[in-house]
């Protein structure tokens, strides 16, 4: 093991086993003795990386990409098929919610019960259990059976034995984004505090931003294979372009207009560049448009067109409507297609989706409405975190001069 790594993966697999059937009966299972009923499955190939003393490193990757599996490997819970993890030094980790658990005992029993698994003698953890219940905020619940706790109080409780156990690789799975926003910051902090210290930590997150904010390295997983790793703001950038290259966030395949009778239908919504053709992907701050197509099965006048743009967590990020531009198209019977020209779309970089509604003006029903109808990536050059991406210019004064002495 190389001195400067405290994790390294070597061509890890892991294989499951697929159980399709189970013999209920005694007949079955004699029927189906010796004969497979099971399918191996792959949830990990050939997985090689490492980890640094004192880095952080995220892994990415959509539900199933085999970012939980990779991590209860690297802590030793699960048994690679092939391959091997090599650790140096104390390991703390919080996995699935309520993992290391014992819903029949109390949070005080619990707390003993998991830093007596990770080797702390029963002396250190008396000395330090005030810290985990008060990190944790628990104080009057611990003696209470952890079967009676909120998720939130589990990830509380779990995270403060993880951390106050003092490990040097610490392996947190999607948990965090389980507690309340106060206690995610209390656990960022002290996740920065753990990196100052120079413990190695592996990260699993969900939030590109949260990804981008506290890992220097990812990895990004695809059905098992690493088809990435790298800084992790182009980690994040290799994994929205799985997105959209897979259209995995469209709607488009799974809605069904078929047997509606709706006076007008929206067909599709596509993004197109500044010089009319469809893409899927476009520069920050340029300008675009949005078209919408739409077939009617009548003429109808007073129409409203409206259109959204939201952002991969769900929130609207950008919204217009006809109406507020005072503008009630009529429209004839077919097909036909509105186009919103925005001059500049100054978004952070990411993975969008754009909605469609119409309905008639004055009211709240729409005719039709399409959500994530299309899916549209944005390219920023920067590395900036939020919702907008917009040109800053910097300058420093010393006021050195201006303090009398
Ligand atoms: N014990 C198991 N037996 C069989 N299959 C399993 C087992 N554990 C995980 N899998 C399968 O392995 C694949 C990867 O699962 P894993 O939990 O690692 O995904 P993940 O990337 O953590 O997903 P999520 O984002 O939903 O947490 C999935 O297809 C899952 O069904
Ligand atoms: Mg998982």
């Amino acid at each position: 093991m190389d001195k400067n790594n405290s994790i390294e993966v070597h061509d890890l697999s892991k294989r499951f086993k697929l159980y399709h059937e189970k013999a209920t009966s005694l007949k079955e299972k004699v029927v189906n003795f010796r004969r497979s009923v099971f399918e191996e499955f792959w949830a990990l190939k050939d997985i090689d990386f490492y980890v640094e003393q004192g880095e952080t490193v995220g892994i990415v990757g959509r539900n199933g990409s085999g970012k939980s599996t990779l991590l209860k490997c690297v802590a030793g819970i699960l048994r690679p098929t092939s391959g091997e993890v090599l650790l140096r030094g104390q390991i703390s980790s919080l996995l699935e919610l309520g993992a290391g658990f014992q819903p029949e005992l109390s949070g005080r029993d619990n707390v003993y019960l998991n830093a007596s698994l990770l080797g702390i003698p029963v002396k250190e953890v008396t000395k330090r259990f005030d810290e985990i219940v008060a990190f944790a905020e628990l104080e009057h619940f611990i003696d209470n059976q952890v079967k009676f706790y909120s998720s939130g109080m589990y990830v509380r409780l779990g995270f403060a034995v993880a951390i106050n156990v003092q490990p040097d690789i610490l392996i947190v799975d999607e948990v965090l984004a389980v507690g309340d926003e106060t206690f995610q910051a209390k656990c960022l902090d002290k996740i920065r505090e753990m990196q100052r210290n120079g413990t190695t930590i592996l990260f699993v997150s969900h939030s590109p931003d949260l990804t981008k904010k506290v890992c220097s390295r990812a990895v990004v997983l695809q059905e098992g294979n690493m088809v990435f790793i790298g800084e992790a703001k182009d980690a994040i950038d290799s994994y929205h372009d799985i997105i959209i290259e897979q259209k995995l966030l469209d709607a488009e395949s799974s809605r069904n207009t078929s047997g509606e009778d709706k006076m007008i239908t929206i067909e599709s919504v596509s993004l197109k560049s500044p010089t009319g053709q469809t893409v899927d992907r476009i520069d920050s701050g340029s300008s675009a448009e949005i078209a919408v197509q739409y077939g009617a099965g009548s003429g109808l006048d007073d129409c409203v067109f409206i259109v959204e743009i939201q952002n991969d967590s769900g929130t609207i990020v950008f919204s217009s409507n006809t109406d507020s531009l005072e503008y009630y198209p009529t429209i004839k019977q077919g097909t036909g297609v509105i186009n919103f020209t925005i001059d500049t779309l100054p978004l952070a970089g990411g993975v969008y989706m754009a909605n469609a509604a119409i309905r008639k003006r004055g009211t709240s029903n729409d005719y039709d409405r399409f959500d994530r109808a299309c899916t549209f990536k944005i390219i920023a050059p920067g590395n900036n975190l939020g919702i907008v991406e917009t040109p800053v210019h910097v300058k420093l004064e010393s006021l050195n001069n201006t303090v009398s002495i």
